[in-house]
């Protein structure tokens, strides 16, 4: 079934309609036909609504009025890129700290950097995990192969990345108290070490927990406008 005909039956029967799945295209297509709210759940290219749960966990665990946070790793699917475009247009200190061929899409640069005129973020992007990650106060991952990437880019993935892996000494580059976050699932011992995911800097449960009131909250606007 095309996407524009499953938005126009979901519609008929739905108060409204998340889509997650992998290919960003289906949400755009779907919210053309619908005639009901639809949002995206997750796709291989943004996760806007794990963004309001991580922005929701970065104000819970606030220390200062400026949100700092870094990103490290592979930048170039649904969390580099969302995490570069909502700090952007929230106003805040966003360093994407990656090999530059991991770095999210021009396009993408393109969009945080309009926002962040905007908004007055500063944008960081750097190689450089000495500089990328002095001083903030939250550092997040994510899984170093995408949904939908081939398994074969494994070693090579890898091999890019180790100095990326955030483990203890990692996270001392931070400021003192950094919180750590992911979106999980984590591939523990590959991007993030049991160590740091289960230490006393991990916020990533708080943040799990996040997705519900965050949903919640997007499912209310959609249904009732508040
Ligand atoms: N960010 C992860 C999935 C999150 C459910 C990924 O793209 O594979």
């Amino acid at each position: 079934e095309s996407a524009a005909d499953t938005a126009r039956v979901l519609s008929r029967v739905f108060d409204a309609i998340e889509y997650r799945g992998a290919n960003h295209a289906t949400v755009v297509e779907l919210a053309r036909h619908a005639t009901v709210p639809v949002f995206n759940g997750l796709t291989d290219t943004w996760h806007p609504t794990q963004m309001l749960a991580d922005f929701l966990t970065m104000r819970e665990h606030a220390r200062s009025a400026t949100t700092s946070f870094a990103y490290v790793g592979d930048a170039r699917f649904n969390m580099g890129n969302s995490l570069l475009v909502s700090g952007a247009i929230l106003g805040s200190d966003v360093r994407i700290v990656a090999p530059q061929s991991l770095w999210p899409a021009e396009d993408v640069q393109q969009i945080a950097q309009e926002r962040a005129e905007e908004s007055g973020a500063r944008i960081t992007l750097t190689e450089n995990i000495d500089d990328g990650l002095t001083g903030v106060d939250f550092v997040h991952t994510d899984v170093w192969v995408s949904m939908g990437e081939a398994k074969d880019v494994w070693a090579e993935r890898i091999e890019l990345l180790r100095p990326y892996r955030v483990d203890s000494a990692l996270m001392s580059k931070a400021a003192p108290g950094a919180a750590f976050m992911h979106c999980l699932p984590a591939w523990r011992g590959m991007e993030i070490t049991e160590a740091v995911i289960d230490g006393p800097q991990s916020a990533v449960f708080d943040e799990a927990e996040n997705r519900l009131h965050a949903q919640k909250a997007v499912l209310s606007w959609c249904v009732s406008g508040n």
